[in-house]
C-alpha cells in the first residue's frame, strides 16, 4: 500500500462495532490509516464527492437511516468514487451478498467474531481490483478515442487517394488523344505518305513511335489502374477457355522468346472446362505475367505454364529460370509502381498490381513464390462459378 494513509469512511450504526475495526488498523503496521466515520446515511453522497476516501465500508443494516445499505450502495453507484465499496453485515443478512457484489460492492465481510482483524486485507484487496478496474476502464476509453482519430485520419487519407487517381486518370486520359496523333503522324511519314523517307530518316522515326508505344503503354496501365481502383471497372463477363487464352497470348509472344533463346514449356489442363470471365481482362493478367517472365530471365532461361483444373477454381502458373524476387520483396512488388529487381528492364510496376487486382475482381487469387538467382513461379486462381 502507499506511504499515506488511507482514508476510509466507515459507516456504521453500531460505535462499539466502529471501535473495534478502530483498534484493527491502528494495530495494522504496513500502512496507516484515516478513519471517518458515519452513523446513519445523512450527507453520504455528498460526502464522497467533497472528500476523497480511498475505501467505504458500508454495513447493510443502518438503523434510523432512510436507506439501508444495499440501497446507499446503488446511489454510490453513479458518484466517481476514488475506491471500493466494501459491505458488511450481520450473520444471517448473507442473502444481500450476491447483490451487492450485483450492485457494484467490491467484496463483503459478515460480522463473525474476529472478522475485523481481515478487513485491513480485505480492502487492500479490493482497492487493488478497483484501481486495476478503473486503470482497464481509462484504457478503453484511450483506446475508444484513438480509434476515433484513426478512423477520421482514415477516412481523409482515402479521400485524398481518391483526389489523386482522380488526378492521375484525368492526366492520363488527356495524354491519349495527342499520343494517337503523334503515332498516327509518324506512321503516315514512315509508310511514305508524304515522299520517300531515307533509311536515316526512318531510324529517327522508328525511335519516335518505339518511344510513343512506351508511353501509350503507361497511359494505359495508368487509365486502368485507376479505373479498377475508383471501382469503375465493369467486367465484360463471357464464357472463356483459359487454355485458350494461354495459347493466343504465347503465340503473340513466341518472336520474343525465340530472340531469347528461350525455352517454352507449357502443360495445360486437357478437358479444362470453361469459365465466366472478362476474355480481355484475363488475357492482360497472363500477358502482363508472361512479359514478366521472359523479360525477367536470361537469355537461354526458360519459361513454363501450366493451367490446372482445380474442384473449384482453375489455376495459371508462369514459371522462369530468371533472376529470382527477394523474400523481403515479394509482397511489395504487388504495390503499384513497385520495382524491386536489381537490373531494371523497361517497364512501369504497374503490371503485377493491374493483373493482382483483375483477378481479385474476378474473385480469383494471385499469389508468388520466388527464390534469388533460382526463378519464380506466379500464380492465380480463378472461380470456376
Ligand atoms: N518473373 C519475375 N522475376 C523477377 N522479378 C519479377 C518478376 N515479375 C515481376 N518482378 C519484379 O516485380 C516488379 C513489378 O512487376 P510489374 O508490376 O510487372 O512491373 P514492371 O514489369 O513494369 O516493372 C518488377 O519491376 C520486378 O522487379
Ligand atoms: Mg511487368
Amino acid at each position: 500500500m502507499d506511504s499515506q494513509a488511507l482514508k476510509i469512511l466507515v459507516i456504521e450504526f453500531n460505535p462499539k462495532n466502529l471501535l473495534k475495526i478502530k483498534e484493527v488498523f491502528s494495530k495494522y503496521s504496513f500502512a496507516s490509516h484515516e478513519i471517518s466515520w458515519l452513523q446513519r446515511e445523512e450527507n453520504i453522497l455528498n460526502k464522497v464527492e467533497d472528500e476523497r476516501f480511498d475505501a467505504i465500508l458500508l454495513s447493510y443494516d443502518l438503523p434510523g437511516s432512510k436507506a439501508n445499505g444495499l440501497e446507499i450502495l446503488s446511489d454510490l453507484q453513479y458518484k466517481d468514487l476514488q475506491g471500493p465499496v466494501i459491505m458488511m453485515a450481520d450473520k444471517g443478512d448473507e442473502g444481500f451478498a450476491t447483490q451487492a457484489m450485483r450492485e457494484g460492492a467490491y467484496d463483503y465481510v459478515i460480522r463473525e467474531k474476529g472478522y475485523e482483524d481481515g478487513l485491513p486485507l480485505v480492502i487492500h484487496n479490493a482497492l487493488n481490483s478497483f484501481r486495476a478496474a478503473k486503470e482497464k476502464e481509462r484504457l478503453q476509453r484511450e483506446i475508444a478515442a484513438k480509434k476515433v482519430e484513426l478512423e477520421s485520419a482514415n477516412r481523409k487519407l482515402k479521400e485524398l487517394d481518391r483526389i489523386k487517381s482522380d488526378f492521375v486518370a484525368n492526366v492520363a486520359h488527356e495524354f491519349r488523344t495527342p499520343l494517337t496523333i503523334i503515332k498516327g503522324n509518324v506512321d503516315l511519314v514512315i509508310k511514305g505518305g508524304l515522299g520517300e523517307v531515307t533509311p536515316d530518316q526512318r531510324e529517327m522515326l522508328d525511335g519516335a513511335v518505339k518511344v510513343a508505344n512506351r508511353l501509350a503503354r503507361l497511359v494505359n496501365d495508368l487509365l486502368d489502374i485507376s479505373k479498377i481502383e475508383s471501382g469503375k471497372m465493369k467486367l465484360k463477363l463471357e464464357q472463356l477457355n483459359i487454355n485458350n487464352i494461354i495459347e493466343e497470348s504465347l503465340s503473340a509472344f513466341s518472336k520474343m522468346i525465340k530472340d531469347k533463346k528461350q525455352t517454352l514449356k507449357k502443360e495445360l489442363a486437357k478437358d479444362m472446362p470453361n469459365i465466366n470471365a472478362d476474355i480481355d481482362m484475363i488475357t492482360q493478367v497472363f500477358v502482363n505475367l508472361l512479359s514478366n517472365a521472359i523479360k525477367y530471365s536470361p537469355e537461354g532461361g526458360t519459361v513454363a505454364i501450366k493451367s490446372v483444373d482445380l474442384e473449384k477454381e482453375i489455376m495459371v502458373e508462369v514459371s522462369d529460370t530468371g533472376e529470382g524476387i527477394a523474400p523481403e520483396n515479394t509482397d511489395k512488388i504487388f504495390d503499384k509502381f513497385t520495382r524491386v529487381t536489381a537490373e531494371k528492364k523497361e517497364g512501369t510496376g504497374l503490371g503485377l498490381p493491374i493483373a493482382k487486382d483483375i483477378v481479385v475482381l474476378h474473385k480469383g487469387r494471385m499469389w508468388v513464390k520466388s527464390e534469388l538467382k533460382k526463378g519464380s513461379q506466379f500464380y492465380f486462381t480463378l472461380p470456376k462459378t
